[in-house]
């Protein structure tokens, strides 16, 4: 096994005019909660679905667990957890019966699966809302199911696509006490975010992205040091002279 879980090689990704990934370079290590942060349309979904093998890049390349995800993309789906910027569910099944059902596609035995789901729900705080259908779900209810149908089979990189938003703050503190955990256990785990105060609270790294570019790489401590700045929010204003957050 090599040092990293993830890498991405000048990578860029084109959709007609737009280029929503522009010569873009990351190395993440196992264990390690990478953070790629950035606006609206800066083209974090896009990184985290060509990582998922759902989109091939324009040019340049990236591996996930050694494996190169346009050559080799099963084997990249045998490692992977994603927890998807806009989840699916089988609306009238129960936040449970969608989890198991993705455990069963999963082929994870019954028994282990039933004690994992038990384990993960109370974890994540839906012990009260699991046995609903999700159709009445609220925002952060779907979410917090989401991660869990992306993590039942306990895989070894996860790749989180803002698994946060809409979420009340005692539920996004679960889930990051959850995403803390994953990380205790050695798993390489992606986020994508817009929120600065959760890339600098959780993150060990964060890429901050602008246009699809690169515009800085470091520990939330050292870009906050480097740009003198008080949070990563300033640094990103420092950088691009933008406002990270969209004004609503
Ligand atoms: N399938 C697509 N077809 C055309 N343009 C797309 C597609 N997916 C994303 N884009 C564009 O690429 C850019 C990056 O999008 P995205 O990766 O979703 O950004 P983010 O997740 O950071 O909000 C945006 O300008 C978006 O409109
Ligand atoms: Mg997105």
């Amino acid at each position: 096994m090599s040092e990293y879980a993830i890498t991405v090689t000048n990578l860029t990704k084109r959709f007609d005019d737009i280029t929503a990934v522009d010569n873009l370079s990351l190395e993440i290590r196992w264990g390690e909660l990478f953070g790629i942060l950035g606006p609206n349309g800066a083209g974090k979904s896009t990184v985290v679905n060509i990582l998922s093998t759902l989109l091939d890049p324009t040019d340049g390349s990236a591996t996930v667990d050694d494996h190169d995800v346009v050559f080799d993309p099963d084997s990249v789906r045998e490692v992977i957890g994603v927890c998807p910027q806009k989840p699916a569910f089988y609306p009238h099944l129960t936040g449970e019966e969608n989890i198991t059902l993705m455990g069963d596609m999963y082929l994870v035995p019954k028994d282990v699966l039933k004690e994992r789901v038990t384990i993960m729900v109370e974890k994540i705080g839906m012990e009260d809302h699991i046995g609903r259908r999700t159709k009445d779900y609220s925002g952060g209810m779907i979410r917090r199911v989401s991660m869990l149908m992306a993590l039942i089979n306990d895989p070894k990189i996860a790749l989180l696509d803002e698994p946060t938003v809409a979420m009340d703050p005692k539920s996004r503190r679960a889930v990051w006490e959850y995403i803390r955990e994953l990380r205790s256990q050695g798993k390489a785990i992606i986020l994508t975010t817009h929120y600065m105060e959760e890339a600098q609270e959780l993150c060990d790294r964060v890429a901050i992205i602008d246009e699809g570019k690169l515009v800085e790489l470091g520990s939330p401590a050292e870009l906050m040091e480097k740009h003198q700045a008080k949070n990563l929010e300033e640094v990103f204003l420092k950088l691009t002279g933008k406002k990270l957050r969209e004004e609503v």
